[in-house]
């Protein structure tokens, strides 16, 4: 579908009309349009152009959305972080849960230990001493929690990378409190532009990050890029449904629903897991595996919304700022988007091939 503009928004350079809808397309508060992708504000659905794909934006103004979106992420997490550590402690990530259990609040940390070991697991990471991992990049570390814990399993060396100036500062803090300044460090870095030279990571661990990356094939290509040859590639993260063979895109509803999920979390554009298999299957990764773990992390939300709702979190939400309040209010969304089947909790695993040492670079 062709547009004309510009006309609408004053903060961004790409300002449009829907040529057939003559409505404007709708933008961030940020300016950036909504999901990286350009939106109908009569129709609510995502503009494409003839061919089915969705319009591709202008060199200048995916990397003026990109920004916008990245700014926004790195406030939410420095903003909120501070809240969610009082209250969950220092894994900011699902937990895994027995489908159908019954979890009181001190079982979710223990939920959330379980999701890292039962991701080494589907990984098939080895626990040899000889073959265990020895350098890890921990992509969107949060507080870190992913990093001591890895750092501590494996006796490895970790570095974690984030948005968040807030986030990098306490996880260094925490790794330092526990002694463990000599193996673990945090720097605030983009992931789809990391701050590594090719091939230095045996794992390369992305827990609960991709959903926050504007282009995965980006993302997937800088994970394949810093993972040592025969090093693991783990991706934990929030997709949309598979589609059908006869569908080009998600329902109009459904659609709706992401985006307002999106604007809450400062999420771009979502992807199915089939999308992630495609693209590791471009870069001949190995060992592909994905698994739908909806069913495992279904106790997660209604928790983090009960912990929202008593004194400490309610007083500390209130104390917090408008980013970390507006995420809260699309918690139940995310409830909605799982039971409704159109959210899906995926993991995705790959190595990266033993042989093709001398081949990296073609990675970057
Ligand atoms: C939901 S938190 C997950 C934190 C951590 N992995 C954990 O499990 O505790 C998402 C993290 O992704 C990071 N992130 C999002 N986009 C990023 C990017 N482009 N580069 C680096 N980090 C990013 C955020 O800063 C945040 O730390």
């Amino acid at each position: 579908m062709a547009m004309i503009g510009p006309t609408v928004c004053t903060t961004c350079v790409i300002s449009q009309l829907c040529i057939r809808n003559r409505a404007p397309l709708l933008f961030h508060s940020s300016g950036a349009f909504i999901n990286g992708v350009s939106w109908c504000s009569k129709t609510n659905t995502v503009l494409r152009n003839r061919a089915g794909g969705r319009r591709r934006m202008s060199v200048n103004a995916t990397a003026t959305a990109t920004e916008g979106l990245q700014k926004g992420i790195a406030e939410f997490y420095d903003e909120s972080s501070g809240i969610w550590e009082n209250i969950w402690g220092d894994h900011m990530h699902h937990g895994f849960y027995e489908p159908g259990s019954d979890v009181s609040l001190s079982d979710h940390r223990s939920a959330q230990i379980r999701m890292i070991e039962e991701s080494l697991r589907f990984a098939s990471l080895s626990e040899d001493s000889e073959e265990k991992p020895r350098n890890i990049v921990d992509v969107g570390c949060g507080i870190g929690g992913s990093s001591r814990y890895l750092a501590k399993k494996y006796g490895a060396k970790c570095q974690g990378i984030t948005l968040s100036p807030v986030q990098a500062q306490r996880a260094q803090a925490l790794a330092n409190a526990q002694g463990l300044e000599s193996k673990v460090s945090f720097q605030v870095a983009d992931a789809l532009n990391q701050p590594f030279e090719d091939g230095q990571f045996d794992l390369v661990w992305s827990m609960e990050s991709g959903e926050h990356m504007p282009d995965k094939t980006k993302f997937v290509n800088e994970l394949a890029r810093v993972a040592a040859p025969g090093g693991t590639i783990i991706i934990v993260t929030w997709c949309h449904r598979d589609l059908s063979p006869s569908e080009d895109s998600l329902r109009p509803e459904e659609e709706v629903l992401l985006k307002k999920i999106c604007d809450a979390f400062y999420l771009p554009a979502w992807c199915s897991t089939a999308d992630y298999v495609k693209l590791l299957k471009s870069l001949s990764l190995e060992d592909i595996k994905a698994e739908d773990w909806s069913e495992y992390v279904a106790p997660f939300w209604p928790a983090v919304i009960k912990s929202a709702l008593s004194w400490k979190g309610f007083t500390s939400l209130l104390t917090s700022g408008w980013k970390t309040i507006k995420g809260a209010f699309a918690m139940p969304l995310m409830i909605e988007g799982y039971k409704k089947g159109l959210i899906k909790f995926a993991i995705i695993t790959c190595r990266k091939p033993a042989s093709i040492r001398e081949d990296t670079s073609s990675l970057s």
